[in-house]
């Protein structure tokens, strides 16, 4: 399709389900094509509201609340970037005729653990930990008895490893189970109890589904501490069995989901094995590496794969990005010493532009290149470490 002029009768109209900081990037490649972009978050001021041409704040879980605000923008696409959305809104839009970032089945599919991880395991055989489903403690139980210790629980719908506990031994399940009933995003009490598995390392395989085919980034390896990111490298060296059968996992789940996209999928690697994980069907987090690293970011080929355009997934430089977290609990902050950061060689930092900070909540990311991944780390983590969020004065 043409794009037109954005905040005229011609714009191309693009609506962004949730503003956060991967939104802001999606947001930013969106704008530099000439697209009219609305972002949405349930909260004003998120990141990338700041660099929308209009924005609204409303809680994206209710439907009617959802439907009605995209039948009055009229977006030609509606491009989710979080998991808690009303996918029913978004099925029936789509069946009105919007398109739906890669589809509605997909957002729906991938919201909740069980969804994707049935179709992946059961539907389409790809090679997974063993794996079985919970409502009650003494199902729990059953659950760790049949997928065996040590295992993993976590809420069905949950994300950055909110209420996610290892369970070591049978005695662990009570408390993993409570933890997750805390933690858990919806009033569901749905868990599913996974086998531990001890990989050799783990990727993100960004896929990208576009107007001629799909397409593969180098592969992201990246380190979790408590379920979320907090460093990540492309490319991971892999063996060729082991990065063939990345590539094949990722081609299978990405086009049954379909649809077009970046898919961030995660995967898990022991020698040449590879256990599908989940996937996301937008930018991945571990992906903002790739502003370091790609000729076009992730978010980049996020936008121009959506619009139809033409994809070039070449990788520039080996590279790696670090978390900066806020470190303090603050409705502002300042960040000092970002001229010491930006002295590190060939990095460069992201400041999202949260209005509130807590000591765990991604504030910023630094990133960085490097003739290598090990040089590129160390620079990428020592930049992220230079710079020092503050409580604001007054704040
Ligand atoms: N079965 C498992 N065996 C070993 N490690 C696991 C397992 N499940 C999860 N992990 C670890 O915990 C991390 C987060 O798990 P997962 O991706 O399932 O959760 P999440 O809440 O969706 O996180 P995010 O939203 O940040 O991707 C994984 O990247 C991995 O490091
Ligand atoms: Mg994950």
């Amino acid at each position: 399709m043409g794009i037109g002029t954005p905040l005229s009768p011609t714009a191309t109209r693009v609506m962004l389900l949730g503003s956060g900081e991967l939104g802001k990037e999606v947001a930013i490649a969106f704008q530099r094509l000439g697209v009219e972009v609305i972002a949405v978050d349930r909260y004003p001021g998120a990141p990338a509201h700041q660099v929308a041409h209009r924005w609204h704040a409303i809680d994206m879980t209710d439907p009617v609340t959802l439907g009605t605000l995209i039948e009055q923008e009229q977006p030609d696409l509606v491009v989710p970037e979080i998991e808690a959305i009303a996918t029913s809104a978004l099925a029936e839009v789509e069946a009105a005729g919007t398109t739906v970032v890669p589809t509605a089945r997909a957002a729906r599919l991938t919201m909740d653990r069980e969804g994707i991880r049935r179709l992946a395991a059961e539907e389409l055989g790809l090679p997974t930990s063993p794996y079985a489903f919970a409502d009650t403690i003494d199902e729990v139980h059953a659950a760790v008895a049949k997928v065996g210790v040590p295992c993993v629980l976590k809420p069905v719908m949950s994300s950055s490893g909110k209420g996610q506990s290892v369970i070591r031994d049978a005695g662990d399940a009570q408390s993993a189970w409570s933890h997750a009933l805390d933690a858990g995003r919806v009033a569901s009490t749905r868990v599913i109890v996974e086998g531990y598995v001890d990989f050799d390392y783990e990727i993100t395989q960004l896929t990208v589904r576009g107007a001629e085919g799909t397409v593969f980034c180098e592969p992201i390896g990246h380190r979790q501490e408590s379920g979320d990111y907090v460093e990540s490298w492309q490319p991971q060296p892999m063996s060729d069995a082991a990065a063939a059968a990345a590539r094949d996992v990722s081609e299978k789940i990405t086009t049954a989901l379909g649809g077009r996209g970046v898919f961030g999928v995660e995967l898990f690697v022991r020698g040449d094995e590879v256990l599908f994980s989940e996937v996301s069907p937008r930018p991945h987090d571990t992906g903002l590496v790739t502003m370091a690293t790609q000729r076009l970011s992730e978010f980049e080929l996020h936008a121009r794969a959506v619009l139809g355009l033409p994809l070039d997934v070449t990788l520039r430089s080996p590279g790696a990005s670090a978390v900066i977290y806020g470190g303090v609990e603050a409705k502002a902050l300042v960040f000092s010493g970002v001229d010491e950061a930006l002295a590190v060689p060939e990095s460069d930092i992201r400041l999202f532009g949260k209005p509130q900070s807590h000591p765990k909540r991604r504030m910023g990311v630094a990133v960085a290149s490097g003739p290598d991944v090990d040089t590129a780390r160390e620079r990428a983590t020592r930049a992220a470490s230079l710079v020092r969020p503050l409580p604001a004065p007054d704040a």
